[in-house]
């Protein structure tokens, strides 16, 4: 058994780019499972920001081979503008490297246009997608209807499909009071992305297959997090896909014997950006203190888009929630050293909602906007822990708070990031 699955455990932005690379050291393949260029990841190492949407960033290692699944939904020009950003730094990236699905979608400038429309027309109730088409594009597959990769490799059915997926697009455009796309537009565009992208495309599935079948060892990157997905999220305010276990299976073509681990990377508090409840978000100085000044590129603000992210304390309800629908055997921790300097710091170990306690999140989403939580205090510690490698370089009331996340939710913690650099990074395994 070979396959490692990492999976986002709250609303996304957990960090989890640098724990795919840090599990990238002694790998052969990262792949990724799921969504598009609504993702965001940044890996430091000293020299570099690299800061990746579509790209596994197993792309950092040299000697890995990062796959773009299937599950996921590709717009071919940002994934070109990325390609050349990461070259520029010097990231070596060929068709050796970089395989891309043949059967992932792609998002079109109609599946763009009818995001946008969607969410203007949903008024005060939008979901703060990130407008990059995902919603749509996901639509489009599910209705039989997408344009899948590999069909770069035919240059004039593909091309008729562009077409057609702008004219079917213009009906929803009108009827939601936008103005149509013009089909020719972006064609030529998108032609000259198909000739660039065709070396990279090839039928991962089997590849996968076939290297775990010869021991390689492969880490799948989950992209949003297990509280976005479109079955287990607070519906309708997640994403279209699911950034779930099962996701990752269906994503990549991976059966499930092949697993040996299902790893749940958790914030050491909770961000959340567009809609949807929030029961422990501080709308005060504390999630203040905790978004940061977005002078740095590890404050909370998207990396795709740039939002605020909301705020709040660490809440266990919904990372028990996310514990049980992915079978999770182990956690990381993000951003510990964030919560440096707090007094006291606070956990949410139940929700009360109509005179009962709930340990996990009620079934509705209007039920969970409307949940209180219920806080355990813990002891906050002073002492910067950005050099910490070991938990005996951490302060007591540290290692108390993890202990805490640990016997709260049931499963060990292998890692806790406690900077942004590559090597900020407690072990416990
Ligand atoms: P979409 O994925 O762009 O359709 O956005 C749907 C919801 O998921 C919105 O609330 C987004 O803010 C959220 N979302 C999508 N991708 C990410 C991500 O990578 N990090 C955090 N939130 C995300």
């Amino acid at each position: 058994m070979s396959v490692t699955i990492l999976i986002g455990a709250q609303w996304g932005d957990e960090g989890k780019g640098r724990f795919v690379d840090w599990l990238a050291a002694d790998a052969q393949i990262v792949a990724r499972y799921s969504g598009g260029d609504n993702a965001g990841h940044t890996v430091a190492d000293g020299e570099h920001v690299y800061k990746l949407h579509l790209i596994p960033s197993g792309v950092l290692r040299k000697g890995v081979v990062s796959v773009m699944g299937n599950g996921m939904v590709i717009n071919p020009i940002s994934l070109l503008r990325e390609i050349d950003e990461l070259t520029a730094l010097g990231v070596i990236i060929t068709p050796d490297n970089l395989l891309i699905s043949n059967r992932a979608h792609m998002i079109t400038p109609a599946h763009i246009a009818r995001d946008k429309a969607s969410e203007k027309s949903r008024g005060a109730d939008a979901i703060g997608t990130t407008l990059r088409g995902i919603g749509p594009a996901y639509l489009d597959k599910t209705g039989r209807s997408g344009i899948r990769i590999g069909q770069m490799l035919d240059v004039e059915t593909f091309a008729d499909a562009m077409r057609a997926s702008t004219e079917r697009g213009n009906i929803e455009l009108r009827g939601l009071h936008a103005d149509p796309l013009d089909p020719d537009a972006d064609l030529q565009a998108y032609v000259d992305a198909a000739y660039r992208l065709r070396p990279f495309i090839k039928d991962t599935s089997l590849y996968l297959y076939q290297q775990v079948q010869a021991g390689a060892k492969v880490i799948c990157e989950g992209a949003q997090g297990a509280l976005l997905d479109i079955d287990h999220g607070s519906y309708p305010f997640v994403t279209s896909s699911s950034p779930t276990v099962g996701g990752a299976l269906t994503g990549l073509g991976i059966g499930p014997r092949h697993v040996e681990r299902v790893m749940g990377v958790a914030k050491a508090f909770s961000t959340r950006v567009g809609g949807g409840p929030m029961p422990t978000e501080q709308k005060n100085e504390i999630g203040d203190r905790l978004r940061g000044t977005g002078t740095n590129y590890w404050d909370e603000y998207g990396t795709t888009t740039g939002r605020p992210r909301r705020c709040g304390w660490l809440d266990l309800v919904m990372l028990r929630y996310s514990a049980a629908i992915n079978g999770f055997t182990d956690l990381a921790i993000t951003k510990l050293d964030i919560l440096s300097g707090f007094e006291e710091l606070k956990v949410c170990v139940a929700y009360e909602y109509e005179g009962e306690r709930f340990t996990y999140p009620p079934d509705t989403t209007e039920r969970q906007e409307r949940v209180t939580p219920i806080y355990e205090t813990l002891p906050g510690w002073q002492e910067n822990i950005s050099s910490a490698r070991t938990l005996d370089d951490l302060p007591p009331q540290a290692r108390a708070y993890l202990q805490k996340i640990e016997q709260d939710v049931g499963l060990p913690i292998l890692a806790v990031s406690v900077g942004p650099e590559r090597e900020q990074l407690v072990t416990l395994a």
